[in-house]
C-alpha cells in the first residue's frame, strides 16, 4: 500500500490555519495532522476542539488527531462530532486504554495509541486487538522541528515484530511515525514498516507538493 502522508499543521504559520489546510490539500497529502497539546501532558498549549473544528471546515481532507493531553478520557469525546479518520491518545496518559480505544472504535473512527520514546513497545502487547494505529513518537512530544531520535529504529523493528505476531492472531494495525521525518529517513522508515508518515517542519519549509511526493517515494 502507498505510504500515507499526514502534514502536521502545527508547523504552519499559526495565524493562517485555513490557508495551511488548503495548502495541505493542494499538496495531495492524505490527512491533516492536528497536534492537540494541553499544557499538562506536554508544556505547550496548542489547539483544542474549536480550532480543530474550524480547520475541518476549511478542508475536505480527513483529520488525523493526535492528543497530547493528560486527561484523554475527557478530551477524546470532544472530537467525535468532527468524524476524523483517526483519534490517537497517549498510552502514558491513561490507566484505562482499552475502554477508550473501544469508545473511539464505536464511533467508526480509527483508534490510535501513541508511545513516547521512553515507553517500551512491549507495553502495547496486550492491547493489539483494540487499536487500529500505533503512533510511534520519534522525538519527545511537545514541539515540531526536533531531530529524529536514532534509537527509534530499534523501536520500529520491535513494532514490526509485534505487528507480525498480531497478524498471526488475526489482528492488524497501521504504523504511524511522528517526529523528525524528512526526505533523509522517509524511504528507510517505509522499508522498515511505516504506513503513515507525519511531517511538520520538512513539509512547511519547502515546496510542500514536491516534498509530499518525495516522502511517498515518488521522486
Ligand atoms: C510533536 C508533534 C509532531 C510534530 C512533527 O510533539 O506530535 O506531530 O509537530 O513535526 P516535525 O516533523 O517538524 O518533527
Ligand atoms: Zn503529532
Amino acid at each position: 500500500m502507498a505510504t500515507l502522508i499526514s502534514p502536521s499543521i502545527l508547523a504552519a504559520q499559526l495565524a493562517y490555519l485555513g490557508a495551511a489546510a488548503k495548502q495541505i490539500e493542494e499538496a495531495h497529502a492524505d490527512y491533516v495532522h492536528i497536534d492537540v497539546m494541553d499544557g499538562h501532558f506536554v508544556p505547550a498549549l496548542t489547539f483544542g476542539e474549536q480550532i480543530t473544528a474550524a480547520i475541518h471546515q476549511e478542508t475536505k481532507l480527513p483529520l488525523d488527531i493526535h492528543l497530547m493531553v493528560a486527561k484523554p478520557e475527557i478530551e477524546v469525546p470532544k472530537y467525535f462530532a468532527l468524524n476524523p479518520a483517526i483519534i490517537t491518545f497517549h498510552y502514558e496518559a491513561t490507566n484505562a486504554p482499552i475502554r477508550l480505544l473501544e469508545e473511539i472504535r464505536s464511533h467508526k473512527i480509527k483508534a490510535g495509541i501513541s508511545i513516547n520514546p521512553r515507553t517500551p513497545v512491549s507495553a502495547l502487547k496486550d492491547l493489539v486487538r483494540y487499536f487500529d494505529v500505533v503512533l510511534l513518537m520519534t522525538v519527545e512530544p511537545g514541539f515540531y522541528g526536533q531531530k529524529f531520535i536514532e534509537a527509534s529504529w530499534e523501536r520500529l523493528s520491535a513494532l514490526e515484530h509485534l505487528k507480525a505476531a498480531a497478524k498471526s492472531a488475526g489482528h492488524t494495525f497501521q504504523i504511524e511515525i511522528d517526529g523528525g521525518v524528512s526526505d533523509t529517513n522517509a524511504a528507510k522508515l517505509v522499508a522498515e514498516g511505516a504506513d503513515i508518515l507525519v511531517s511538520g517542519s520538512y513539509l512547511f519549509k519547502g515546496n510542500m507538493k514536491e516534498r509530499v511526493q518525495s516522502l511517498k517515494g515518488n521522486k
